[in-house]
């Protein structure tokens, strides 16, 4: 990642400047092409020519409401993130929180390569032990294989880079071989379903049996995100706000129908800034969940913890994200997000997308711990049911945004 940029997200006050003034501010802040500005300054969505070449049988489109997180500093980079949410307090409760942990020196994110899984299966194979070691003794070949499935990815320095079989039934011979692909700055879904089909009859012939299916795996094990952030007892609004959100953390983890809700709370964030960057949520939603759950107990994706001064906040979890293909460069609205939001890379966007979950996980637990969260939140629904002049520009869970 490269070193701090001049884009300054903290903009005071912006929830309560009228739309062309948000607008300006945002034109201050990061450079903008002409489309995405007229993209922005528009009611947002597709046209229908748009959305026909997206999905099937379409007769419309549907909008959502696309705000900003403000305040975000990831590994000393400032970052305005889109967010499309239609839950009220959810951007406003994040760009509070990443206010915050900005006083406090930012969040620390860190990515491992973008290393997906695809996995073959096979039925009925004879001598189910052996597949392993046989997968394994022709390894480079398989990985090959792989390769020379994807040779633009391989040409620009990704591709297969490991694989490892394991037996699921040996009385049906039904064994797996998951295939590890460094798929670069693509989220990677059609890059390994390509591989995993190319590649499947040659695991076929070294193991025996049939051939089953041939598709990713939307638990990316090997392309996790780590992210902490440090937060003083003074930033929080006292030692015993510290303690109450490290005690609502800690029902999380002591409890799986609380720390469901939690992780729910985490996501908000997470998917939020993934819609409007047009990743699959749906992935990275069943990833993460199935992470949760991964040690036989579903557990917390972020704990916040007790230190001698403060808070640490820390989440880890698989985040299959891209910057190229799949809907980066079909939808406007997805550009225009990433000329906001400036990542160079998938790893540096699983970063600050980890770290908006962990701002609107922090945002929640203070409110949930101090005077409950229906307060603030109820302000921001009711505002749905008022004529537009009427609303309010009030902000909450912790003040403006
Ligand atoms: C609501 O969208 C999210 C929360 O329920 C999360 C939580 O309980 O931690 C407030």
């Amino acid at each position: 990642m490269s070193g701090p940029r001049a884009v300054v997200s903290r903009a005071s006050g912006f929830s309560r400047l009228s739309r062309a003034a948000r607008l300006r501010k945002l034109r201050e802040l990061v450079a903008l092409s002409a489309a995405s500005e007229a993209y922005l300054s528009g009611d947002g969505g597709l046209s229908f020519e748009e959305a026909e070449r997206m999905s099937e049988n379409v007769v419309s489109t549907f909008g959502l409401p696309l705000g900003l997180g403000l305040n975000f500093v990831v590994n000393d980079r400032e970052y305005v993130v889109p967010m499309a949410v239609e839950e009220p307090s959810v951007v406003a409760a994040a760009c509070n929180a990443a206010r915050m942990v900005r006083a406090c020196g930012g969040f620390r994110a860190e990515a491992d390569p973008s290393v997906m899984t695809a996995q073959v299966e096979l039925e009925g194979v004879p001598e189910p032990d052996l597949a392993p070691p046989r997968l394994a003794a022709r390894r480079a070949d398989v990985l090959r294989a792989c390769d020379a499935a994807v040779p633009r990815l391989v040409a620009r320095g990704f591709g297969a880079r490991d694989l490892e079989a394991r037996v699921l039934d040996r009385e049906e011979g039904v064994v797996v071989c998951d295939l590890f692909i460094d798929v670069g700055d693509a989220m990677g879904a059609n890059l390994v379903d390509t591989i995993a089909e190319a590649v499947a009859p040659l695991i076929g012939e070294i193991v025996g049996g049939r051939v089953g299916l041939r598709i990713l795996s939307n638990l990316p094990l090997r392309r996790r995100v780590r992210v902490t952030c440090e937060l003083s007892d003074d930033v929080l609004g006292g030692p015993e706000v510290a303690v109450a959100i490290s005690r609502a953390s800690r029902f999380a983890e002591l409890d799986p129908l609380r720390a469901v809700t939690h992780n729910k709370g985490f996501l908000n964030g997470v998917d939020a800034a993934a819609i409007a960057t047009g990743q699959d949520f749906r992935g990275i939603e069943a990833g993460a969940h199935a992470f949760a759950a991964h040690g036989g107990v579903y557990r917390p994706l972020s704990t916040f913890s007790r230190t001698a001064r403060g808070l640490l906040g820390r989440a880890e979890l698989p985040l299959a994200v891209g910057t190229v293909g799949g809907s980066t460069a079909a939808h406007r609205g997805v550009r225009a997000a990433f000329e906001i939001l400036q990542v160079e890379s998938a790893r540096e966007l699983a970063g600050v997308l980890a770290s908006v979950g962990l701002a609107s996980n922090l945002a929640a637990l203070r409110a949930l711990a101090t005077e409950g969260i229906q307060k603030g939140h109820m302000r921001l629904h009711h505002r749905k049911d008022a004529p537009p002049a009427a609303q309010s520009r009030e902000v909450t869970l912790g003040g403006e945004p």
